[in-house]
């Protein structure tokens, strides 16, 4: 976009820097290498995470706007940056999950790779000095975290980006098994998708050999954790 102008750093997370511009109501987040597990205990790098993360977000945001699920994706500027909306973050990690994995398969027993009876909504409070707690929809009405028609509008959307991406990545031998999604207020209280959709948040098993493709590499200290994002990108983009 011909007049946007980069600003100053906003803020540094984890995986993505954002930068303010010209423009109020837009800002520029740039996707890093950098990878941590286990709320930051455990760092590393994966190598080309950025521009993949960067390209595939952009992809999904596309398909699900398309889809009718609004999103901040504005335009793509480079291959890791990109001018999205600016918004503030609802304080909740909202979680689907279609198979038993990770923290679910942890905490009620059931093995990995169990498919459920009914896709789970679940909600975490983004709060890293607590560990993001599981919480439910009570906790976060009762704390502010959000309304109750913000909670209804989460959900609904939630459940639309999972049924559009489990049909899609089903077209690309690949299993949704969970993932994680967060959404932000514009400055007129309208409730969008932010953040990213990839490998690092969410669960992708290939359909036939169950093998696994995303983050849990990284985690598990599995190996060929840039292998997997690479097939992931070659899977969604066709490169
Ligand atoms: P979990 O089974 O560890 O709770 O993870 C559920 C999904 O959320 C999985 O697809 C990975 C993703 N996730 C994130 O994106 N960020 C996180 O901090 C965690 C813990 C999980």
């Amino acid at each position: 976009m011909a007049n946007v102008v980069k600003g100053e750093q906003l803020y540094e997370g984890k995986a993505k820097k954002v930068y303010a511009t010209n423009d109020p109501d837009l800002v520029i987040v740039d996707y890093k290498d950098d990878a941590t597990a286990f709320n930051g205990e455990k760092k590393g790098t994966i190598v080309g995470k950025g521009v993949i993360n960067n390209r595939m977000t952009n992809f999904m945001f596309k398909k699900l706007e398309e889809a009718g699920v609004p999103t901040h994706l504005v335009e793509e500027l480079s291959e890791r940056e990109t001018l999205v909306k600016k918004v503030s973050i609802v304080p909740l990690e909202v979680i689907i999950r279609n198979v038993a994995a990770g923290s679910f398969s942890k905490r009620m027993g059931v093995p990995e790779g169990k498919e459920l009876l009914t896709p789970i909504l679940e909600f975490s409070y983004k709060n890293d000095d607590l560990g993001d707690p599981f919480i439910n929809d009570y906790y976060a009405l009762a704390l502010g975290l959000a309304t109750k028609e913000e909670i209804d509008t989460i959900a609904k959307y939630a459940f639309a980006v999972n049924d559009f991406m489990v049909k899609f990545f089903k077209g690309v031998g690949v299993d949704l098994i969970d993932f994680k999604i967060e959404f932000g207020r514009t400055s007129d209280g309208t409730i969008i998708l932010a953040d990213e959709i990839s490998p690092d948040t969410c669960r992708f098993w290939d359909s036939k050999t169950h093998e696994k493709l995303d983050k849990d590499r990284f985690r598990r200290d599995m190996g060929g954790v840039e292998d997997a994002y690479q097939e992931m990108m070659k899977r969604v983009l066709g490169e």
